[in-house]
Parts: C-alpha cells; structure tokens; sequence
C-alpha cells in the first residue's frame, strides 16, 4: 500500500519538531495508479498481452474455428459491435466483421468516407455517440498513431486497435503468429520464451512506415524468434538497430534470406511517404523477392505478406501465388483469431459504458 505522505512527514518530524514552531502539514494530492485504466477486453498493443494470454487467444481461435457455427452464433447474440475506419482496409474490416457476425454479434461500420466525419465530427465525439447508440466494443483503425488509445479513454469501451497509422496493428501480428505455428511448430498454441528459439524472421521494405512490422518486432523476439529488419535507409533508418532485444539489420536481402525460415514482405506504403522520391528500379533491384531470389537461397522459407500486395513490386507475381506463399493462409487465420479478439472483448459484460 502507498504510504501516506502526510503521516510518514509528520512522524519524521516529531523530535525536530520540539524545537521548532509548529508548521500546518501540507498533503500533497493523491496520485492517480495509472493515467487511466485500460478496458480488461481492449487489445490496444500487442504489448498488452502476456504470453498466457497470447496463448489463450490461439487456443481460444482454434475452438472457435472448429465450432458448429449454430452453437457458435449464440456466444454473442445481439451483443453490438461498432467497426470505426478511418482508413481503407479490405482484410482487417471484413474479417473483423466475420468475426463478429459468426459469433452473433450485430455489427456496424461507419467508415470516414460516408458519415459525419466528413463533416468535421471528431473522433471523441464519433466515439460517443457509438457508445450512446449501444455500441459494446469499437473496433477501429485510424491514421493516427495512439487514436485507439484516446478512443478508449473517452468511451471507456473495449477498443481493438485495427491499426493506427505507423504504430500498430496487434491482431495483424497475432494472425502472423498462427500462421508461424501452423508450419513451423503445427499442434503448438501454448507459446514460450522458446517457442519460436532457432526462427529467423525476415521482415523487408518499408518498414518505417509499417505497424504490422512495429507489432511483430514486439511479438515474435518475446517467442525467441530473430528478426532481421532488411531494406534501405529511406525505410529502415539506422536506428531501428536499437528497436530491441532479438532484432538487427541486414541491409543485404539475399544475406538475410539465407538464414530466414520466414520471409515477411512489405508493401511501400505511398500514402506514407510525404513527397519522398523512390527510384524503383534500383529497390526492385535489391529488394523485390523474386522466383530466382527465393530459390536461390530461401528455397524452403515461408513467404508472408500482411497484404495488400502490390505484384511486380515487392514481390513477383510468381512469388505471391507460389508453392511457399502462406499469404492467403494469413487472411484465413484472420478471422478465427479475430473471433477470439472480439470473444475477449465483450467477456466482461460490466465493462459495457461502467466506467462511463
Ligand atoms: N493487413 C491489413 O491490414 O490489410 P487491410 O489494410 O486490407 O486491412
């Protein structure tokens, strides 16, 4: 328990005090355990989660996968699920809503292209009147780098990081996981310091801008996976060396590829760049995985891809359709784990506007 300040002075003070005048106490004001508590159901940061947690979603995913789809239709009835997008997503959003709609829930999506965020209404306030309309959960990807956060402090809803801006995106990383497991240790969902000791993971592009390649940088090494970060400087600046325990940089992509089990591509992200100029040629040159390049010297590594690819640049078509390809396999394990993200969500019924 916090001590009292006021007593702990006051005690401190009781032989000096004999001498000296009396002097009022001043009490300083309490001090807030946290800035604000986190909704127990929000999944904001995949730092947020503990291994036994990560472990139960897997666990919980494949469970809901498998579940006669009557019986699982019934786990959240009528419960209300907002989808809040602020950017174009085809993955996330429709696999989210899946999710939601397989376990029952009743879903809505207001997306800034066709509601009153047009019109200036801000996100407080969009959030608000979701949770006034009966919202239990806001799902919600945003251009902003920590908008789930202030999202959830305002509704006091569950909130879902759905991916804001160059920050994170959680359930990205947890459907990557899956798909990891799948393959490389099939049968395993209880995950470890070591689960994955002995994985190199190579993550290439532009990983700068990249919240899918920011949460697995904060997943994978917590699993004992090495990841290598591979691309220019324009992408990966030389600081990304510090990003953390378990991840370097290895600037030559064909050097990385040979020591990869997992080769994870990226998308330049064009909306990102802020008037930065690219010379493709030369990052296809040095950077595209190629049939040739793959064969060459990764011949039996998985090749992933958050989507959306872009075929010709980052990755050949060839690649993308490829006998190593688990991209589709991926999207798949979106929805399943999405279900367990949503399940959590609205576990705790009292979380629904209590602290409002
Ligand atoms: N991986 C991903 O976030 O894809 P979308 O942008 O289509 O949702």
């Amino acid at each position: 328990m916090r001590p009292d300040p006021g007593v702990a002075s006051e005690n401190s003070m009781t032989a000096a005090a004999t001498a000296a005048p009396v002097r009022r106490q001043i009490h300083p004001p309490p001090v807030a355990a946290s800035p604000f508590p986190y909704n127990p159901g929000s999944l904001l940061s995949v730092q947020d989660l503990t291994l036994d947690a990560v472990s139960h979603l897997l666990a919980r995913a494949s469970v809901l996968e498998n579940m006669d789809p009557l019986v699982r239709d019934r786990i959240l009835l009528k419960r209300r699920v907002a989808l809040l997008f602020y950017e174009s997503s085809t993955r996330t959003r429709t696999s989210f809503e899946l999710a939601a709609k397989g376990l029952g829930a009743d879903t809505t999506l207001v997306s800034n292209l066709s509601s009153s965020i047009e019109k200036g209404e801000t996100l407080k306030d969009t959030g608000l009147t979701l949770r006034a309309l009966g919202a239990e959960t806001i799902i919600l990807r945003h251009n902003s780098s920590g908008a789930p956060w202030l999202l959830e402090e305002t509704t006091h809803l569950p909130v879902l990081n759905a991916g804001d801006g160059m920050h994170e995106h959680p359930t990205q990383a947890l459907l990557d996981l899956r798909t990891i497991l799948a393959h490389l240790r099939p049968g395993i969902e209880t995950v470890a310091e070591d689960t994955l000791a002995g994985v190199t993971v190579t993550i290439t592009g532009d990983i700068l801008h990249s919240r899918v390649a920011r949460s697995n940088m904060l997943l994978l090494p917590r699993l004992g996976a090495r990841v290598l970060l591979c691309g220019p400087a324009q992408f990966l600046p030389e600081l990304a060396t510090g990003a953390g325990p378990g991840i370097s940089i290895e600037r030559d992509f064909d050097a990385a590829l040979r020591e990869s089990q997992v080769v994870m591509m990226l998308r330049i992200q064009a909306e990102r760049l802020a008037g930065q100029q690219i010379d493709l040629e030369q990052y296809k040159a040095s950077y595209q995985l190629t049939g040739q390049r793959l064969a060459t010297h990764a011949p039996s590594a998985l090749v992933m891809h958050p989507g959306p690819i872009i075929r010709g640049l980052e990755l050949t078509a060839g690649v993308a359709d490829g006998s190593q390809s688990v991209i589709l396999e991926q999207v798949r394990h979106g929805v399943a784990v999405r279900m367990a993200v949503v399940e959590r969500a609205l576990a705790d019924s009292s979380t629904k506007a209590g602290r409002a």
